[in-house]
């Protein structure tokens, strides 16, 4: 219940002399709730290490309003019990009720344990710059199964049960529950080759190595980049540091919409059957992203990528392209060979930066202060998928990366099957699976479907 609620009820209960435990504990005799589903709060309860709970009652605000009534606690009647999902006879549920897999998780955006992941992510990071891929990707799995959580870890024993949390990473999250924060998170942040490299992989087309080199090279900061005659900025890093401000800037979801309607406008002049979804961060829920990513498609199989060049030049004669990288399709069905895809999809794409407008966006510009150009720059991504293969397009586009990782994991491990941006093979029956939309793949998958909002792992 709310925190004002809450008050209003304690203070009414210790008036009559109740007393009301703010921190559970095996102390605790009844538990009071409200509105909240019994299977929710029953698997909250299990993972917090209580050596009690089977002798706690746990119960619907109704009991508690009852023993206001009567200035006592009221004996427990079954109309108070909150139930659990499972039947009392069935066995008790195994502590790891969470899966391993991003993929048979429900994350959305709403985040319960932020101190803990965004502490993972700097050090996922920090590793992520030193190549220590392991650990690496032991932070982003912690760290993606706390997101799952509907509840904040407040003890240790609640993790417990948890699936990939190793001793490291429960070190970790003691210090920020004891402390407040992490003394390896805090000495990451103070470290000038983290802060730097972190700084230069901050401009769009700068990626780990290169910001190594510079700063191998004894630079530290944007200036000393621009100020040293012997690099040679490519042209996605020239361009990067022409628009740095706009693009390190958030994208929020009304400009998203705004540039959906400036592209869907340009595919409108082109054809009429063509698709223009919203891909990315935006469809999973997200308000804010680093960039908007569509997919363009046809139902005419093989004129994708004709389409795709079009809508590039009629936004090129528009003036709002101000940078594409266009890379064109390499995908040959002839050839499909499953396990490919590692970092990029052979679809024919734009890595692009747009102009948009402030007065095409509803309620105005994400911009900062003293900012009165009116317009600003934005990343965009267009991928445009053959319709038959537009399900593991759009499954993959839609991310998070987190999840596609899993998904692939899942399906390889647990199912002897491989899925990627463009098919699914079943390695036993020795064929490809074909999906028209994202739950198709799903079942073949013989998972339950996850919507694009519960995929933020
Ligand atoms: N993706 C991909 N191939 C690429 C680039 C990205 O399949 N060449 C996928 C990523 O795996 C991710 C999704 O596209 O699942 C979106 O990528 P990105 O825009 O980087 O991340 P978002 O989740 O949209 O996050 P943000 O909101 O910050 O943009
Ligand atoms: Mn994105
Ligand atoms: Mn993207």
């Amino acid at each position: 219940m709310g925190q004002s609620r809450r008050s209003f009820l304690t203070r009414l209960a210790t008036s009559k002399g109740f007393r009301v435990l703010h921190v559970l504990s095996d102390e605790v005799t009844h538990i009071v709730s409200e509105d909240n589903q019994g299977s929710g709060l029953w698997a909250w309860l299990r993972g917090c290490g209580l050596k009690l709970l089977p002798k706690m009652h746990v119960l619907d605000i109704s009991w508690f309003t009852d023993s206001m009534r009567e200035g006592r606690p009221v004996a427990v009647e079954a109309k108070h019990r909150l139930q659990d999902a499972l039947p009392e006879s069935s066995p008790a549920p195994p502590m790891a009720a969470v899966s391993p897999y991003a993929c048979q998780r429900r994350t959305t955006t709403e985040n319960h344990n932020k101190i803990f992941t965004e502490a993972f992510e700097v050090l996922a990071e920090s590793c992520e710059f030193s190549e220590r891929e392991g650990p690496c990707l032991a932070f982003r799995r912690a760290a993606s199964v706390l997101k799952s959580l509907p509840w904040a870890v407040q003890c240790l024993g609640a993790a417990r049960s948890l699936p990939c949390l190793g001793e490291q990473t429960k070190v970790i999250m003691e210090e920020i529950l004891q402390h407040g924060h992490s003394f390896d998170v805090e000495k990451v942040l103070s470290d000038e080759r983290y802060q730097t490299l972190k700084l230069f992989t901050s401009v769009f087309g700068v990626g780990p190595k290169t910001g190594d080199k510079w700063y191998r090279r004894g630079l530290r900061s944007l200036r000393d980049i621009l100020e040293e005659p012997s690099i040679q900025l490519n042209r996605m890093q020239k361009v990067g540091f022409l628009h740095y401000g706009d693009i390190s800037r958030a994208v929020s979801r009304a400009e998203a919409l705004a540039l959906g309607g400036i592209i869907d406008g340009a595919v409108g002049r082109i054809t009429r059957d063509a698709v223009l979804v919203l891909t990315g961060g935006f469809r999973r829920g997200k308000e804010f992203g680093h960039d908007v990513d569509f997919l363009l498609t046809t139902p005419q199989q093989g004129k994708e990528e004709a389409l795709l060049l079009a809508v590039l030049d009629t936004l090129r004669q528009q003036g709002i392209l101000l940078y594409c990288d266009y890379h064109p399709s390499t995908f040959d069905i002839s050839k499909l060979r499953i396990g490919w895809y590692d970092a990029m999809d052979h679809y024919p794409k734009g890595f692009l930066i747009m102009r948009l407008e402030g007065s095409q966006v509803e309620g105005g510009l994400q911009r900062d202060k003293g900012d009165d150009r009116g317009w600003r720059a934005v990343r965009v991504d267009l991928v445009s998928p053959p319709m038959d293969r537009y399900a593991f397009a759009l499954l993959g586009w839609t991310g998070s990366r987190q999840f596609d990782r899993d998904l692939r994991r899942y399906a390889r491990r647990e199912r002897r099957m491989l899925v990627d941006n463009h098919a699914l093979y079943d390695k036993t029956k020795k064929e490809f699976l074909a999906a028209e939309t994202e739950k198709d793949i799903f079942v073949h998958l013989g998972l339950e479907y996850i919507e694009p909002w519960q995929r933020n792992a």
